[in-house]
């Protein structure tokens, strides 16, 4: 792991963008992986940025999220693809077909949906960089503390405390989904390389154990100690409880 502490969020997401920036100009079909959340909003802010004042072309860029909503139209204001879309996809000049993310409706399989998101992957030639943010319970993606070190894409069951921390998106009578597609953590391990972002004081226990702490399934995140090029960025905050 390179674990990079830096003074603030803003210079969190300006190294982020420099990583896939880099990814970027040196691939010619680049695979990157994205997340939604907080912590990666002033990233895309400034990949959006990028490419209208320094023509980044997204052109030839290939995405896939980490998770989605079980069962939730596209076109849903708490839709992950309407985060992207709003975030990033349409700001820039990316082939919004070559944007994916794990979707699984009501009527579809989701053993199905998950073992044909990891062949995308694979026929996409992998992923060449990863974006992940930590929840304060050390999951990455929806991959919530129990989740297999070895699971693939597939349907989670969210537990209360990322419902609850998640909840603050939702309007009061807004209906919550607590079910989701994610990526596996053997999935995400496959990345070339993985950029996870923490900022705040509220990460920094899940940022302890994701990086002192042992390889357990009981913090997700820890399985990037595994991970041969694991690029940690965290503002202070986040690190307050290393030492
Ligand atoms: C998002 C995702 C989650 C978030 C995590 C942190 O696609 O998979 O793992 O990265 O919950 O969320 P924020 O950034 O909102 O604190």
């Amino acid at each position: 792991m390179q674990i990079i502490i830096l003074d603030n969020p803003d210079q969190v997401a300006t190294h982020a963008e420099q990583w896939v920036t880099e990814v970027i100009k040196q691939k010619s079909t680049p695979v990157l992986g994205l997340a939604t959340g907080t912590t990666p909003i002033q990233l895309y802010k400034r990949l959006v940025q990028r490419h209208q004042t320094a023509q980044l072309s997204f052109a030839n860029v290939t995405t896939f999220n980490l998770d989605e909503y079980h069962n939730i139209a596209a076109d849903n204001a708490q839709s992950y693809r309407k985060f992207m879309k709003d975030n990033l996809f349409d700001h820039i000049d990316i082939d919004q077909n070559k944007t994916f993310l794990p979707i699984c409706q009501q009527d579809q399989n989701p053993r199905i949906q998950g073992l044909a998101y990891e062949k995308k992957i694979r026929n996409a030639g992998g992923i060449d960089l990863q974006i992940l943010g930590i929840g304060a319970n050390g999951h990455i993606g929806f991959n919530e503390p129990t989740s297999s070190l070895a699971s693939r894409t597939r349907i989670k069951t969210l537990t209360k405390q990322t419902l609850q921390d998640n909840s603050r998106l939702f309007d009061k009578d807004e209906y919550q989904p607590t079910m989701a597609m994610t990526m596996g953590i053997a999935t995400i391990l496959d990345a070339r390389y993985v950029l996870l972002m923490a900022t705040g004081t509220n990460k920094a226990a899940a940022v302890k154990q994701m990086i002192m702490g042992p390889v357990t399934a009981m913090c997700p995140a820890s399985a990037l100690q595994m991970h041969e090029n694991a690029i940690i960025l965290l503002d202070k905050e986040a690190a307050c409880e290393l030492s």
